[in-house]
């Protein structure tokens, strides 16, 4: 047997489940946008999709507006989050999740993960509290839901606001509770490859009438709900989503859950094969975690079990078998120039204050997942056994095989 990048025949030949998915009821509902004439962001699938969404996650308020990181943005500022503030945010996460604290005006401070979760550690953000902290923004990262009860207390003993960026926890549940039910407020993005999609989008939920309010204010040109189209009363813009996402995503939304489920009986399949690779793991599963959708799974590599090779080789042994793994983040977010040279447009506003050294900032388990993350995306688990199986196979041919990877591959040098 050889390795398909070194011209064996691959594993894998055909694509796993395409994404997004759709059938005839995202294309009728797209229909009846159309032909209602009207597309704008006050069509009735908007509030449609905003009681649906609210409901799948048993929180009262909801506004659906453009994209994920415009939610985070508003969020924070109907939290009152401005010039001089601190908001403690975790570094391995997507870059709205901290660029949107800077977009405020605000600081963000990079408080470390836990190795255990890959989610802002608790003690690591309490460390980072300072007297100018205000709110601390939680990522579910990869789906998996944050010890949310230990935030939530975390947050009451220090009087701060907490904000849930649930950008890839759609319907994830933790101690009984949706992730969206924890938080001051939570945010969602229905970008092309998320649970669900419109292409783009995102959702603000909370507990708190006004706390939506503002935000939908904001989202609204600074109107109200019972108001007129001129009658603005707040200094706000224009965040709507249209009438076509919000259609194509009440659709979406019915589809999800007999997806999640899909994935979770996948994972534990996956989880059970991966037992006999040695060089790659998974986080251990939590109990508390009621329900956990697997947007991402990180797996952790260690060169031991591949003959030594470096990580980026055996992913680009796995795509040439036909598995579609990929690399973390390339680095923890303040390594990122927006961050790390203060170079981030705003960054020369009057108020604004880097509250860390990003540049010599450090946090060790931030790096190390970095280094050593490989990722499988959700689709890869919304097939059946077979799916499953030719992944386990994809990763245990490589391991098996690992160490003919430097002599072929010096060989074909000469
Ligand atoms: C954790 C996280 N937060 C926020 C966002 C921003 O969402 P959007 O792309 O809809 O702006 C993303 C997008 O990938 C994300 O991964």
């Amino acid at each position: 047997m050889t390795l398909a990048m070194l011209g064996g025949s691959a594993v894998r030949t055909t694509p796993f489940a395409p994404w997004p998915q759709y059938d005839h009821s995202e294309e009728e509902a797209l229909l009846r946008v159309l032909h209602s004439r009207s597309w704008g962001g006050y069509h009735e699938s908007v509030k449609e999709l905003e009681k649906s969404f609210a409901a799948y996650h048993e929180v009262p308020h909801a506004v659906a507006c453009s994209n994920g990181t415009i939610a985070i943005e508003v969020a924070l500022k109907a939290m009152g989050i401005g010039p001089g503030d601190e908001v403690i945010v975790p570094p391995y996460t997507f870059i709205a999740s901290a660029s949107a604290i800077m977009l405020c005006h605000a600081s963000p401070v990079f408080a470390d993960i836990n190795s255990e979760t890959l989610n802002l550690s608790v003690e690591a953000a309490e460390a980072a509290i300072t007297p100018r902290t205000k709110a601390i923004v939680v990522v579910h990262f990869g789906g998996r839901p944050a010890e949310m009860d230990a935030f939530q207390a975390l947050a009451q003993r220090h009087g701060l606001k907490l904000l849930e960026d649930s950008a890839h926890a759609h319907g994830a549940k933790w101690k009984g509770v949706p992730v969206g039910g924890w938080g001051d407020i939570s945010t969602f993005s229905f970008q092309s490859f998320k649970l669900i999609t419109a292409g783009e989008g995102g959702m603000i939920l909370s507990k708190s009438e006004e706390l939506i309010d503002k935000c939908w204010a904001y989202c609204n040109q600074g109107r109200r709900r019972d108001g007129g189209w001129f009658d603005h009363y707040t200094l706000g813009t224009n965040y709507r989503i249209t009438g076509f996402q919000s259609a194509v995503l009440c659709e979406q939304l019915k589809k999800m859950p007999a997806q999640t489920d899909l994935r979770a009986k996948n994972v534990v399949r996956f989880r059970a094969g991966l037992k006999d690779i040695p060089g790659l793991s998974l986080m251990a599963d939590d109990p508390r975690i009621e329900r956990h959708p697997y947007y991402l799974l990180t797996l952790r590599y260690n060169p031991e079990g591949f003959a030594g090779l470096d990580r980026d080789t055996v992913i680009r042994a796995l795509q040439a078998e036909g598995i579609p793994a990929k690399a973390t983040y390339p680095a923890p977010l303040y390594r990122n120039g927006v961050f790390a040279k203060q170079t981030g447009s705003l960054s020369h506003c009057s108020g604004w204050r880097a509250a860390q050294d990003y540049q010599s900032l450090y946090l060790p388990e931030a790096e190390r997942v970095c280094k050593d993350g490989v990722w499988l995306s959700h689709t890869v688990f919304l097939g059946d056994d077979h799916d499953v199986d030719d992944v386990l196979e994809g990763l245990h041919k490589v391991q098996t095989l690992a160490s003919t990877v430097p002599v072929l591959a010096t060989a074909g040098k000469s």
